[in-house]
């Protein structure tokens, strides 16, 4: 493939991935967004193995990275459960911070590029320097993202003494060694540099996630998101790769941008959360997510037959559904349920909060998977003032997300944190096995309140109840 050839189908495959992200931004037009996507990397994927930067004898090996690289990512996506869907993107963020590591080693030693002028030498290392340096932050953060999200390392906060000064020393290090770095008279003694500033790199990884408590690690996802297409951006500046680049700064940027929704969605401070507990804005859970709460109070228990009977007399019935939604994986029993509902004249709308489930978007993929109209699902500011106008709120698998201790109790852990205010509604009824907590693991003063009633058991297998006898 000719130079030129390769440059259009760059420009033909950023060109993709900017229509993709635009489908993304709607769940009507994800799918087209998706495809767009995947059209975008496989030509850009060809354009580079063919291009006229791979060598004829290079190719064998390209393709045999592809088929192995390819086959695990095609095993881990059809193992991977709907609910494990964070923790493998945390992984695959890893990868990429890996990735620009090992690409700025290799182009540090690589001794074939000839440089017309010692300043392109210099900005050709501070590009190798600061992309390993974002490379080795995403890389061990990354790691320990999964580690956090998988169960395999604790949701508490790891708040080490002083620790916003290790970070700033951290930091003066690596600016001090940056400097060594560039002063370096030959690749022998740059290296000592480079290699110390990545194990600091990796270290403040480490300390950054280690920091973050468990109800923060939505926002650190998609950080890692942001910083992963950074260290994607610095690879494309090594290697001189201009689609890298821009992928990576759309990437970046698109990940940026979905950190500070969530931060709003949570009322976490952006700079708080980046910094890794910066302020105290990282709360500590106060139990672990689904441990048994210390109950506080009387709850009262309704059966399936009581529930259809109430959702039979109601005019207006709002669903919100969460994380045990997903993990009933109730959502088609759901759409039944709405459907005959409807079909009787209820006006049934469903709630959702930026935050509900594990990852972003987690609701509305499986309502529209269940083929529950998009135009009755509406966003939590959308629905917020509804409440009290409604006469039954149906609460599906999520506690968190309505828990009213985040609007009355400042020493909440999750204080401030905007939440769905279904106990405004004449009746709601909370559909959960038992009485254990949510992710933040927090007691939630809803289950007690005097119009609430609690329908215990798995949703799905509730769900089918309420169904059979709304239709008996
Ligand atoms: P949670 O607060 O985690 O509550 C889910 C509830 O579902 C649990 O209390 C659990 O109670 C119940 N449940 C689990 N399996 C069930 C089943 N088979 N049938 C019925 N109920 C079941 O979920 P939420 O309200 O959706 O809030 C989301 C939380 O996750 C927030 O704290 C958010 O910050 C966090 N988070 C969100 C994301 C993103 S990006 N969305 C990512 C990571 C974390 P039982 O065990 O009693 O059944």
């Amino acid at each position: 493939m000719t130079s030129s050839l390769a440059t259009m189908a760059y420009i033909g495959a950023t060109i993709l991935f900017i229509l993709s992200l635009g489908g993304l931004s709607n769940p009507e037009t994800a799918r087209r967004g998706n495809l767009f996507g995947m059209v975008g990397m496989a030509i850009a994927v060809l354009a580079t193995v063919l291009g006229p930067r791979v060598t004829a004898a290079g190719i064998p090996y390209i393709v045999g990275a592809l088929v192995v690289g390819g086959a695990i990512g095609l095993i881990a996506a059809k193992k991977v459960q709907m609910t494990q869907m964070p923790e493998l993107v945390a992984l695959m963020h890893s990868l990429v911070g890996l990735a620009a590591c090992l690409v700025g080693f290799a182009s540090y030693v690589d001794t074939s590029t000839v440089f017309a002028t010692p300043a392109e030498k210099a900005i050709h290392e501070m590009e190798i320097y600061i992309g390993i340096l974002i490379g080795a932050i995403t890389f061990s953060g990354s790691l320990i993202a999964f580690g956090k999200l998988s169960g395999r390392i604790g949701g508490k906060p790891l708040l080490l003494p002083a620790r916003h000064w290790l970070n700033l020393i951290g930091l003066l290090v690596v600016i001090w060694f940056g400097r060594a770095f560039l002063n370096a008279h030959d690749i022998q003694s740059g290296m000592t540099p480079l290699l110390v500033m990545t194990v600091i790199a990796l270290l403040f990884g480490i300390h950054m996630v280690m920091a973050i408590g468990g109800a923060d690690m939505p926002v650190v996802v998609s950080m890692l998101n942001s910083y992963s297409g950074w260290a994607a951006a610095a690879t494309g500046f090594m290697l001189s790769n201009d689609l890298l680049i821009v992928v990576g700064a759309l990437v970046g940027s698109s990940g940026a941008i979905l950190s500070y929704i969530m931060c709003r969605a949570m009322n976490r401070n952006f700079i708080s959360v980046i910094a890794g507990g910066f302020g105290g804005g990282a709360p500590t859970p106060k139990a672990a997510a689904g441990a048994a709460a210390v109950p506080q109070g009387e709850v009262t228990p309704v059966s399936a037959t009581e529930t259809a009977e109430l959702l039979r007399e109601a005019k207006n019935v709002i669903i919100v559904p969460g994380y045990g939604m997903a993990v009933a994986q109730a959502q088609h029993t759901v759409f039944e349920i709405t459907k005959l509902l409807r079909e009787k004249g209820v006006n049934v709308r469903f709630g959702i909060h930026p935050v509900a489930g594990r990852m972003p978007g987690h609701m509305n993929v499986l309502l529209a998977e269940a083929k529950v109209p998009y135009d009755i699902v509406l966003e939590m500011d959308e629905i917020n003032e509804d409440f009290p106008d409604t006469d039954v709120t149906m609460v599906i698998g999520a506690n968190d997300i309505v828990n009213p201790a985040a609007q009355d109790d400042p020493t909440s852990p999750i204080a401030g944190m905007p939440v769905l205010e279904v106990w405004k509604a004449r009746t709601s009824i909370v559909m959960k096995r038992s009485m254990a907590s949510g992710y933040a693991g927090v007691d939630n003063p809803l289950f007690y309140k005097d119009n609430n009633r609690m329908l215990f058991g798995d949703a799905k297998k509730m769900l089918d109840e309420v169904l059979a006898a709304l239709r008996g």
